[in-house]
């Protein structure tokens, strides 16, 4: 079995959070997103895994690498020109050979992981799973319709869903799919849809499973997005899975499950509350109160503000008395001000940006 993570604007419909960068990068709960679709395809047995990249590629390889220091072998695709999911897996098709894979869009984020897909595929050996969740907004997603367990139809973000299962972003194929996929033609937005090539699959007599996701998932298209699934995933973290390589003053409050990492300081009167993780080298000081749900990158320095529900990347400097929420704030901004008892902001700030508020 092959792995094929897909990162960033295979589509016509490019959706970049140029507010900092390649958003396939963005830390949620301190660890970029396209790390999460590896250590998925990595705990589902997959270990051969080519990253196939978009326009939008800044950060991938200095990450990832070879791939050697996740116990993996990755490789490099690009894709060249933005022609759609299936596409994407033309140009892999090489790579590929005539193994199995799971594909895995690089912005999807999934409690379960992987391995039930391929469990289902070694448990039954239908043509491809793939995966099914009910949403609020199906038109904006794949859509699949069933009859019990019987497949009616699937479609690309209908005008009219004829169900609220959306096709999350993960999908198990056998190499059969390659003959579909020479033979498919442009969507009226001019992409090659994988949704099109598993409706022509299915239509040609494949077996189909549709794998119903348990658990949360999340396409991290928005920001509100990133900020929930930040949420979700500081939740979800077994209370070992944060680091205590910092320091807290004996007159600081820590409550909750809170990570720091090496030489992060929680200052004396200053309070962090779980989940909550803070990079390397954060400094939290004076009056500043912090979480929960709250993700501090590395070098990221407070004083007293009160931050929660969000994401504070690298080396930003916030200083108080604002109080944020629901706020993302990019790479080495520097955030100063509001009023003393003020109502909570919620921010969207780029890399590098310098605020008085
Ligand atoms: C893609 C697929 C869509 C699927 C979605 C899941 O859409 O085309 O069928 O439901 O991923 O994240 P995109 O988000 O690339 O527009």
């Amino acid at each position: 079995m092959k792995g094929l993570i897909l990162a960033g604007g295979h589509g016509t419909r490019l959706r970049p959070l140029t507010f900092t960068g390649n958003k396939h990068m963005i830390p949620i709960a301190n660890q970029p997103i396209l790390l999460y679709g590896l250590r998925h395809l990595k705990e589902a047995g997959i270990r051969e895994i080519a990253i196939i990249l978009g326009p939008i590629q800044e950060g991938i390889q200095e990450a990832i690498g070879d791939g050697s220091i996740f116990g993996l072998h990755v490789e490099y695709i690009v894709q060249g020109e933005p022609k759609g999911l299936a596409h994407a897996v033309l140009c892999a098709r090489s790579f590929l050979a005539d193994d199995p894979f799971v594909m895995y869009l690089g912005d999807n984020l999934l409690q379960q992981g992987v391995r039930p897909f391929v469990e289902r595929y070694e448990n039954s050996h239908p043509d491809a799973v793939i995966g099914a969740t009910p949403v609020a907004e199906p038109s904006h997603y794949g859509v699949v319709e069933l009859d019990g367990d019987r497949i009616v139809s699937i479609e690309e973000k209908p005008k009219h869903p004829k169900s609220d299962l959306a096709l999350i972003g993960v999908y198990l194929f056998t190499p059969a799919i390659h003959d579909i996929i020479a033979k498919l033609r442009p969507s009226r937005r001019g992409e090659l849809e994988i949704t099109e090539a598993i409706w022509q699959f299915h239509e040609s007599g494949a077996n189909i499973a549709v794998q119903r996701v348990d658990g949360w998932w999340k396409d991290t298209g928005r920001p509100e997005d990133l900020l929930e699934a930040n949420e979700k995933v500081l939740r979800s973290l077994p209370p070992g899975a944060f680091e205590r390589a910092g320091t807290i003053h004996a007159s600081a409050t820590v409550r909750g499950s809170v990570g720091l990492g090496l030489g992060a300081h929680v200052d004396a009167g200053a309070t962090v509350e779980g989940p909550t993780v803070l990079g390397q080298r954060v400094g939290i000081e004076g009056s500043a109160r912090i979480g929960p749900s709250v993700a501090l990158g590395d070098g990221v320095q407070v004083r007293d503000a009160w931050i929660e529900r969000s994401i504070i990347l690298e080396g930003a400097q916030i200083e108080g008395p604002v109080h944020l929420v629901d706020s993302i704030v990019g790479r080495h901004v520097t955030l100063r001000g509001g009023a003393p008892g003020g109502s909570p902001v919620s921010l969207i700030v780029g890399d590098a940006a310098r605020i008085q508020l």
